[in-house]
């Protein structure tokens, strides 16, 4: 069934591809009309950061920026979704054309740049769904905040999602807004993780619950900077990493149609780096926190590479695109943690 949905949509501009299917689940999650999509996924519980996973397959972030498909997703299967990125004021994100696939590499290329509906709109849509399962809320700076001020966009939108929240995520390593990864080195990172742990502790307080603080990673990183980073995750005591974003590299792809888009390289050919930056940060992390697992699965081997680096839960988008929600359930009954 989605193998012929996906041969109609991809012979479709992508992002009016994307656009039409966010609207057509929005209207349908939740309603009997889920049947089209809804599946029975192998119960395979995990437990880590202080939640009970159901199975360890997630939703990866960007997919449902705005939080409108929450119950769609849900009736897939995911052991877990992740909204977002979200900013704090809606922005239109950069000129399109800036969503490309690129089928003989099972990849796409994109150039979004955090094209959202601000964070209060995703909050209202997170209190309106009917999930009630874990929930991710990935959060990011907008483009005209200049990155000594980045550290206050984080801060606002913690504040506003904490309490809607499983875990939060902070998005320090989309390649689509200016600078934005500076913030994974060195003193900005320090800083930047020093106040959202403040804030964290300091809305624990208020709210009454603790909600685990994730980082999310590029995969274009020497081993030097990922000890760094997780020299720097662990005395900020974050408590879990998702590894990786979308990668810059265009080796594997620069002889393909769309090949040298400029944005972030995500599917096949970015599953070996992210399971290396995966296998150098578990080496360094030592057990002291968990790896989220993200970048080119497009099976239940691919998953299990990542769990064999040192993932504890696994997340999917590209893969999802290419095969479907049978990409869930496949994952979810093979994968062995
Ligand atoms: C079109 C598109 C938009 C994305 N938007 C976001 C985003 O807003 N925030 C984020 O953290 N990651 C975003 N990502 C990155 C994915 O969450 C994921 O980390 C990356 O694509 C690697 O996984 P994959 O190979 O399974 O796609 C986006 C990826 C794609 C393809």
């Amino acid at each position: 069934m989605y193998q012929l949905l996906r041969s109609f949509l991809f012979t479709q501009d992508a992002e009016w591809s994307h656009d039409v299917t966010i609207k057509s689940l929005k209207k349908m999650g939740g309603t009997g009309f889920d049947c089209f999509y809804k599946q029975n996924v192998a119960a395979k519980p995990v437990e880590q950061f202080g939640l009970t996973f159901p199975n360890p397959v997630g939703l990866a972030a960007g997919l449902d920026k705005n939080g409108e498909c929450i119950d769609a997703f849900a009736a897939m299967g995911f052991g877990f979704i992740e909204v977002g990125t979200v900013t704090p004021r809606p922005q239109a994100g950069n000129d399109k054309p800036r969503l490309f696939r690129l089928p003989p590499a099972q990849a796409i290329i994109n150039r979004m740049g955090f094209n959202n509906k601000g964070v209060d709109y995703l909050v209202e849509q997170v209190k309106a769904a009917k999930y009630d399962g874990i929930l991710g809320i990935n959060i990011g700076k907008n483009k005209d905040t200049p990155n000594e001020e980045g550290k206050n966009d984080y801060l606002t939108c913690l504040d506003k999602v904490y309490e809607h929240a499983s875990y939060v995520t902070i998005n320090i390593s989309s390649p689509n807004t200016p600078g934005l990864r500076n913030l994974q080195y060195g003193e900005a990172l320090n800083e930047l993780l020093g106040s959202i742990k403040q804030r964290q502790l300091e809305l624990e307080k208020q709210v009454g619950k603790y909600v685990p603080i994730l980082v999310k990673i590029a995969p274009d990183m020497s081993e030097e900077e990922v000890i760094q980073v997780a020299e720097t995750l662990i005395s900020n005591q974050i408590d879990g990493v998702i590894a990786t974003n979308t990668t810059l590299a265009r080796d594997k792809v620069a002889h393909l149609p769309h090949g040298n888009e400029a944005g972030g390289l995500s599917g096949m050919p970015v599953r070996a780096p992210s399971t290396e930056v995966i296998r150098m940060l578990n080496q360094a992390l030592a057990g002291k926190l968990p790896i989220v697992g993200v970048g080119g699965i497009n099976s239940a081997q691919a998953a299990q590479e990542k769990v064999d680096a040192g993932a504890k839960l696994v997340q999917i988008y590209t893969g999802f695109i290419y095969r479907g929600p049978q990409l869930v359930k496949e994952i979810a009954e093979e994968l062995e943690i």
